[in-house]
């Protein structure tokens, strides 16, 4: 993980400007709707799922698609390593679902899930293996998602053969700025089949022009 971003988002500033970033501009707004929306089109591909098993939205941030994750019916587990971006949720939460509602709050790192192999039924990791600057590190998060998961895993990567990093990378030899950090979609099915899971979907997670995908993986 990248410290500077981790702090970022570990302090009060970072998490405030967070919980506003899908707000401030229209384009963000449509995102967001659009993001939503694939979301609930991968869910049904998923449901129905075993009504006793247990769902996991990590990292949640301030739980923006906690809503969405709870349509499959089963409890949701929100973990974060934000302390500000978890209590944000827990506020979210209560005012919107009552303060009985609040329970399932997890600090935890992407990196080593505190839980044990197998225990969500559900594994949701939106927006974060492009903040993870190690290689390494990136394929682990994956690793660790299908560990934890008995059945689904849908999570979002920056993808090393988009147009986006494509032109991304192609700029670079003018503007200096750093490479993105990537996975190709081949080691994201190559990780998959190890742990004895394979894509059945995918999706950009934009309409205009991103490099972010999302990958629903399902355990043979
Ligand atoms: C871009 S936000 C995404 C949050 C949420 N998934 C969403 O889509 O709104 C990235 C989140 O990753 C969290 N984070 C960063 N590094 C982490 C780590 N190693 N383990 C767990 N959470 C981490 C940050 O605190 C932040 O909430």
């Amino acid at each position: 993980m990248d410290e500077k971003i981790l702090a970022r988002y570990n302090s009060a500033e970072g998490a405030d400007d967070y919980l506003h970033k899908f707000e401030r501009h229209w384009t963000e707004r449509v995102n967001n709707r659009h993001e939503q929306r694939l979301i609930r089109r991968f869910l049904h591909s998923v449901s129905p799922v075993d009504p006793n098993g247990l769902a996991l939205d990590l990292p949640c941030g301030y739980g923006r698609l906690y809503p969405i994750v709870r349509e499959l019916g089963i409890p949701v587990v929100e973990g974060d390593w934000s302390f500000p971006l978890l209590q944000a949720a827990r506020n979210i939460h209560a005012r919107r679902d009552g303060v009985g509602s609040m329970q399932n709050y997890v600090r935890a790192t992407a990196l080593a899930l505190p839980f044990s192999c197998g225990a969500f039924e559900f594994v949701l990791s939106a927006r974060l293996s492009h903040h993870i600057r190690d290689p390494e590190q990136r394929l682990e998060h994956l690793r660790e998602l299908l560990r934890v998961s008995r059945s689904w895993v849908l999570f979002t990567y920056f993808d090393a053969g988009s147009v986006k990093n494509r032109m991304h990378d192609f700029g670079r030899r003018y503007n200096g700025k750093r490479a993105k950090w990537t996975l190709t979609f081949d080691e994201v099915q190559t990780v998959g089949r190890a742990a004895g899971f394979q894509v059945i979907q995918w999706a950009w997670m934009s309409r205009l022009f991103s490099g972010h995908r999302y990958v629903l993986l399902r355990r043979d």
